[in-house]
């Protein structure tokens, strides 16, 4: 296992679920942190928590990955300490709705889309310069198995989950030649703030989601992104897809009346 000990992670969406695991995570094994996300009171109270438990740096902003400029302007701005950044976490992100696409709200898409999609590469595309100057990083994204299979009504979430695995890989290919490793962590159903942003707050639609089975966790996913963080410098984990016990596929799980 490589030492992430003095290593800078740059995670976006550290208010909650994955990313708030995965910031823990790296926190454990050393890592200093640079977090983002819309929540700033939400944030700094995570990032104190961070600090007083492990001893890191943790560097915390709010930011909406949507706006590019913003992205842009942020990542410059960085303090000289938290420059140099080793591993890029694209974790922000969200679904809007579950409904068939002819009956689908369209103020969800450019949500969606500006987020997942736009988001991931305005982040990307900053801090990938950066790290092409310095010869090396890693890029990890978290895509979903949303992006491996369509499911009915999730027409704009697997679209975008499906860009992201077609920036993965393309990003791969891309810098081939510049020391820098690309990953995707694509899980399926996680038990986080996902499905209560998914149905606009319905608390009650969001549990019949993980009824009758055992979900994963976001401290589970953190653990695969941690795992494909810490190879030897000459393995690249290029996808990771992780599933809940019971669930088979995207549409296919088995739950228990009892659970
Ligand atoms: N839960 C699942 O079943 C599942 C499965 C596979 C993949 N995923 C993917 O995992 C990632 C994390 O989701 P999660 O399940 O952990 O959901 P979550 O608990 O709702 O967390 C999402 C995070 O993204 C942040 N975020 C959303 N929009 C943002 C924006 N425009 N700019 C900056 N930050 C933004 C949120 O923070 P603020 O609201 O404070 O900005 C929050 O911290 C997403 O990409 C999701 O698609 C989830």
């Amino acid at each position: 296992m490589e030492s992430l000990k003095g290593k800078t992670v740059f995670i976006t969406g550290t208010t909650s679920g994955i990313g708030k695991s995965s910031a823990y995570a790296f926190a454990k094994q050393g890592a200093n942190l640079v977090i983002c996300a819309r929540r700033l009171n939400l944030l700094n109270e995570i990032a104190d928590d961070i600090r007083q438990k492990f001893g890191v740096k943790v560097y915390a902003f709010s930011l909406d990955i949507s706006k590019r400029a913003d992205v842009t302007k942020a990542v410059a701005s960085l303090p000289e300490e938290f420059k140099k950044i080793d591993i890029l976490i694209n974790n922000a992100g969200l679904g809007r709705g579950l409904n068939k696409f002819y009956e689908d709200n369209p103020d969800g898409w450019d949500e969606v889309i500006d987020t997942n999609v736009k988001g991931l590469l305005n982040v990307t595309y900053v801090i990938l310069n950066s790290m092409i100057e310095r010869k090396g990083g890693h890029i990890i994204n978290i895509g979903s198995i949303a992006g491996r299979e369509a499911y009915p009504k999730g027409a704009v979430y697997c679209a975008s989950k499906h860009a992201v695995d077609a920036i993965t890989r393309s990003i791969r290919m891309d810098t081939i030649d510049k020391n820098i490793l690309v990953s995707t962590i694509d899980a399926g159903l996680v038990e986080t703030g996902f499905s209560k942003v998914r149905f606009y707050g319905d608390e009650e639609k969001a549990k019949n989601v993980y009824k009758g089975l055992t979900p994963l966790t976001g401290d589970d996913v953190a653990d695969a992104i941690v795992f494909c963080a810490t190879r030897p410098p000459h393995v690249n984990i290029a996808e990771i897809t992780l599933l809940a016990a019971r669930q088979a596929s995207a549409t296919i799980s088995y739950r228990e009346e009892s659970k």
